[in-house]
């Protein structure tokens, strides 16, 4: 890896206006976005939290099930495909909002306590899991759930550019013991996706991808 930094809001940006037309993406979206809404709490979500929306491919499809929802992302470009969308559909619960999470006390710019957070393939280009979890734990409303998808610890290789900083995915174990640590209950797996692509070596290879649920205690 080289030195470049973990928030790379060039390369989401670069790639924000064709970022829908990729069918592997969309085709993951789809699946997350089912996932996502299989495992809702139950009532419906009143302040939801998403965190790397990106264009806002699986946040349409699970605020439809929310009464509010802060869309975060630190693309900027990403975030105006996302306001396009939110126009074009006359869309009025979704606050699309800047904000770089890889430090993880700049969760608490978002201020709020949620009762819902979401988020699809963004964890692994969080510098510290373990630290972003905890901040977002603590802007999280008593009983409320997380939803993660994100891939599998995977070969190294599922990302196109070598010199991307990014986690390998993830290994469930692992995650669950870093969620449990921080206060977290109920964390269980499922696999919600499983993405097929040729990767960075030419080799087409299987890339599981999870949904991790978790709730946060009442007391
Ligand atoms: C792989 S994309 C996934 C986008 C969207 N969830 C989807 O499924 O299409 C990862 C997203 O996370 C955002 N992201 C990466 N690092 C971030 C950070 N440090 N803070 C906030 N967002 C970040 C990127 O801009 C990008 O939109």
């Amino acid at each position: 890896m080289t030195n470049i930094s973990w928030t790379d809001a060039d390369r989401f940006d670069k790639k924000a206006s064709e970022w829908d037309a990729n069918a592997l993406r969309a085709a993951l979206a789809d699946a997350v976005s089912r996932a996502i809404i299989a495992h809702l709490p139950v009532g419906q979500p009143q302040n939801s939290l998403e965190f790397g929306c990106g264009t806002g491919l699986v946040t349409i499809r699970v605020a439809e099930h929310c009464a509010q929802v802060t869309a975060a992302d630190s693309s900027r470009e990403m975030l105006n495909v996302l306001n396009e969308k939110i126009d074009a559909g006359a869309i009025r619960n979704i606050k699309p909002t800047f904000i770089d999470l890889s430090a993880p006390e700049s969760v608490d710019e978002l201020g709020e306590s949620f009762d819902f957070v979401f988020s699809s393939m963004t964890l692994h280009h969080i510098p510290d899991t373990a630290r972003f979890l905890r901040q977002l734990y603590a802007h999280m409303a008593p009983g409320a759930t997380i939803s993660i998808a994100d891939l599998d610890q995977e070969d190294g290789f599922f990302h196109d550019d070598e010199a991307e900083k990014v986690h390998h995915g993830f290994d469930r174990n692992s995650l669950k013991e870093i969620l449990e640590t921080t206060g977290f209950i109920n964390a269980a797996f499922m696999t919600a996706h499983i993405i097929e692509k040729k990767n960075r070596e030419g080799r087409t290879g299987s890339y599981p991808v999870f949904l991790l649920t978790a709730v946060k205690p009442m007391s």
